[in-house]
């Protein structure tokens, strides 16, 4: 490794011709993929793709220059905990370990209110025909792991010592101050009961509700149909900028098909976010990269080279593609609606929460970074798991209110103490006029 950094430590550099088509992401990529935990010889907010950094009360401090302001309100949206590989190759069985996936460890509930407490537990039946396309074990596709329960947990604690203990801002963990609303994604509502669970551990004696929008036009994931955001995004990944990256790597891309099966399909050849799943998934657990049955395993520095393909993408489609802002704000529009409407809410005294906390996808919080500009300073990466954006509105002693946006437990260049009414001007910006007919009437 360079400059002897420990093994767990990534950092390797994208091949040049990448670099070079004005879209580059820093030529050194550093980060951790195969660790919850942050070794402590590291700074405590470097970027880690199995638990991102979060507000927490060793890190936090009150805004500076500003003493005597009240904290009065906070969103906060935040990415659910690691899980499963969401992808499955067409041979996943081979490419696993014998034991495959376990999940026993976190009881999968689903119930009726009222009636018995009901939960599931994946089987896989030895002589069920299909037994190749899933790995063994007890673990369905994109499920939310033990080992990721218990890292919302921590967040639970960790938010609690700043926004109760700390600042006092929360009195008790309860359901008149804090509404939290999910997508409808099981994920996310497992990691909301961890973030309870971790405030507050009596909480697990009473049932919460949690909110989430019909799937169909949920502005969290987000799920409501936009089809003149997808012209928009196709354009922008038809043009060389986008295609070249996926030609320059056709050497990376032929060794992954040929080790893993997935030569000739749409879904894996479109961009890496297939390959980057299944391999951040297995090493954030732990898990070697995957080997074929011939004894073949996808080599670290592949990965590596995968995980900052992975991180170009993103922030080429979602901050720096011509019309990458228009694409999220399409997209997204509806969701900062949301939010603007929370911080108006507030001002006129109409929100009776003093929380609205959001658990989202990887999807929710690339848009919002990018829509609250963190792009404009430098490129995005992969929002990591339980990545985090907290929205803090305070009031100074003159009865001024300002916000402060935290990313991953830092406040925000530029957006560490801007007016209220300038940073609900500044979400209105990203919402389109008309948003449903400019969706869909183009089409
Ligand atoms: C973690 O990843 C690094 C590469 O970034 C690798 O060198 C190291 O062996 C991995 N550690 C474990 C425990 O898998
Ligand atoms: C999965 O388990 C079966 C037995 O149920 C075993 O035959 C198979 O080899 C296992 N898969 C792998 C990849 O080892
Ligand atoms: C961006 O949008 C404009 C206006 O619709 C269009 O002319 C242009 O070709 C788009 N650019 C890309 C790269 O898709
Ligand atoms: C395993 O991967 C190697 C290339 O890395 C390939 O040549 C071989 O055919 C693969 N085996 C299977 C069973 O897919």
């Amino acid at each position: 490794m360079p400059f002897g950094l420990p093994s767990n430590f990534a950092i390797f550099s994208l091949p040049a011709a990448i670099v070079s088509n004005g879209f580059s992401i820093n030529k050194t990529v550093t980060g951790i993929y195969n660790s919850s935990t942050t070794p402590a010889s590291f700074p405590w907010n470097t970027y880690n793709y199995c638990n991102a950094a979060h507000v927490n009360a060793e890190h936090y401090f009150e805004p500076t220059g500003n003493e005597g302001a009240e904290l009065l309100y906070l969103n906060v949206v935040i990415r659910h905990h690691k899980r499963t590989p969401d992808n499955l190759y067409p041979d996943e069985n081979e490419l696993n370990t014998a034991s495959g996936w376990n999940c026993e460890s976190l009881h999968q509930q689903s119930y009726g209110g009222g009636t018995a407490p009901v939960f599931h537990e994946t089987l896989i039946p030895s002589w069920h025909p299909y037994l190749s396309t899933i790995w063994n074990g007890t673990c369905d596709a994109g499920q939310l792991t033990r080992e990721g329960l218990d890292d919302a947990i921590l967040h639970g604690k960790d938010f609690w010592s700043v926004y109760h203990d700390r600042l006092n801002f929360l009195n008790t963990v309860n359901s008149e101050d804090i509404h939290i609303r999910t997508t409808t994604e099981v994920r996310t509502h497992q990691v909301a009961s961890a973030l309870l669970f971790g405030m507050d551990s009596a909480t697990s004696s009473s049932p919460w509700p949690v909110y989430t929008q019909p799937e169909s036009i949920d502005s969290l994931v987000p799920g409501y149909p936009c089809p003149t955001a997808d012209a928009v995004r196709d354009a922008y990944q038809s043009v060389p900028v986008w295609t070249d990256h996926l030609t320059q790597n056709m050497d990376l891309k032929a060794k992954l098909d040929a080790t893993l099966g997935t030569a000739g399909l749409d879904s894996w050849a479109a961009w890496y976010d297939h390959f980057f799943d299944t391999f951040t998934a297995r090493s954030c657990h732990g898990h070697s990269l995957p080997c074929n049955s011939s004894g073949a395993c996808i080599e670290q520095e592949d990965a590596q080279r995968v995980y900052a393909l992975g991180d170009w993408e993103y922030n080429y489609i979602w901050n720096a593609a011509e019309n990458a802002t228009w694409y999220t704000q399409l997209t997204f529009g509806v969701m900062f609606y949301e939010l603007a409407h929370n911080l108006k809410s507030f001002q006129s005294r109409s929100d009776p929460y003093k929380l609205r906390f959001y658990v989202g996808h990887d999807g929710s919080m690339i848009r919002l970074a990018s829509g609250l500009g963190f792009g404009k300073d430098g490129p995005l990466r992969w929002p990591a798991m339980g990545s985090e954006i907290v929205i803090e509105v305070w009031r100074t002693e003159t009865m001024r209110d300002f916000v402060r946006v935290i990313h991953e437990g830092t406040p925000v260049p530029r957006l560490e103490w801007v007016s209220l009414n300038d940073f609900i001007e500044i979400l209105e910006r990203q919402i389109p006029n008309n948003i449903y007919q400019t969706c869909m009437g183009a089409q």
